[in-house]
């Protein structure tokens, strides 16, 4: 038997469960150790019975889809990992449906129909758990150097996804980025300052506009990496566009939509917002649209939502988070504040649990 956590969102509860050790089961599959599960908002929705679904025929979901694992065991045709090799899975899983050109190509974070799943958000269990068992093509090996910070691996894919849409919709300009180089970032959480470690990594000149409390320490962040802080605290989202100047890019990492519409009447000619919040359902504000939409046409502006990600934006987030290592390995390490022990699970899922990035260290 093993340990897992898990929702049971009829009776409320979020429990450490035993489950049966899972066994390999066709050639192409790889068995894991989880060693490292990361913890975000998207936990909380689910731990707080707001989101998340069991798979069907089941009463509870095992959570966690942020994850750091390490191979123990792999099917005879696998031929992208070895034991031993540490780890990082990818989440969404493809609908059934034969005309879902998206989900038939590997695309899943593309999918048309809605009947994908995720592991440990959407009718598949997660990682929050001893062992797991993946097909070979959800698993990308990930450099040992990295073992102590992989976790952010996930988080971080939200912005390589998004930085890919964001070269796809530049190739409508002859001159692509030139010109472009403002950024502003929404929200100082992991998934915000893993964006912009991304985007300064990427050329940008980078603003971190923040809600935060904890301004020294996300401050102290933001100016490690090369990039200005401003609080909202301090600073309207007027004065902080003043202070930044023609806004070229916006990436919402958030989830607060009147922020975010606030902000967007600040986007600069040909400028591209792009959103990866998931916000609750909140009371409905009064936005000026006619001023957003025209703005929208006379400037030609791009506003897309971006989710989930492909293989391509884990190894992409492989290879950034090395060079964020080798650029501000403090700044990156600071950005996981804790690491809980599986049987204090529930500590770390607590909504006032603070810090930026904690972590449950499945095993050691
Ligand atoms: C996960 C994504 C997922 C989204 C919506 C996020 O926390 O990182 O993989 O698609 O939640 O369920
Ligand atoms: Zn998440």
């Amino acid at each position: 038997m093993m340990k897992a956590v898990a929702v049971f969102p009829a009776r409320r509860q979020v429990q450490l469960i035993d489950q049966p050790e899972p066994g390999i089961q066709s050639p192409t599959q790889v068995k894991m150790r989880v060693l490292d599960v990361g913890v975000c908002g998207t936990d909380r929705e689910i731990t707080s019975f707001q989101y998340g679904t069991p798979p069907d025929g089941s009463d509870y979901l095992i959570i966690g889809h942020e994850s750091l694992s390490q191979v123990v065991g792999i099917g005879d045709q696998v031929t992208k990992a070895n034991t031993g090799d540490l780890v990082v899975l990818t989440v969404r899983r493809p609908c059934p449906h034969p005309s879902c050109v998206a989900c038939r190509s590997g695309r899943q974070d593309f999918c048309y129909t809605g009947d994908f799943t995720e592991r440990g958000i959407k009718q598949q269990h997660g990682y929050l758990t001893e062992f797991v068992i993946e097909e070979e093509s959800y698993v990308t090996v990930v450099p040992r150097e990295l073992r102590d910070v992989a976790v952010l691996v996930e988080p971080l894919t939200i912005a390589e996804k998004s930085l890919a849409q964001l070269r796809a919709v530049e190739q409508r300009l002859p001159w692509g980025r030139q010109g472009h180089r403002n950024a502003v970032v929404l929200g100082a959480g992991p998934v915000g300052l893993l964006g912009a470690m991304a985007l300064i990594v990427a050329g940008f000149d980078v603003t971190v506009y923040s809600r935060s409390s904890k301004h020294e320490e996300k401050n102290d962040i933001v100016s490690a990496i090369g990039g200005r802080y401003i609080a909202a605290e301090t600073h309207s989202v007027d004065e902080m566009a003043e202070a930044v100047g023609a806004i070229d890019m916006v990436y919402e990492a958030i989830g607060a939509s009147g922020l975010a519409f606030d902000v967007i009447k600040h986007l600069g000619a040909n400028g591209v917002f792009i959103f990866t919040g998931v916000p609750g359902c909140n009371r409905p504000i009064e936005v000026d649209t006619d001023d957003i939409m025209r703005d929208i046409v006379l400037n030609n502006q791009v506003i897309l939502g971006s989710v989930n990600a492909p293989p391509q934006s884990f190894q992409a987030a492989i290879r950034d988070l090395g060079v964020f290592m080798q650029k501000w390995p403090q700044a990156v390490r600071a950005l996981i504040t804790a690491r809980f022990p599986l049987d204090q699970a529930t500590q770390a899922l607590a909504p006032g649990a603070g810090g930026i990035k904690n972590v449950i260290a499945v095993s050691a």
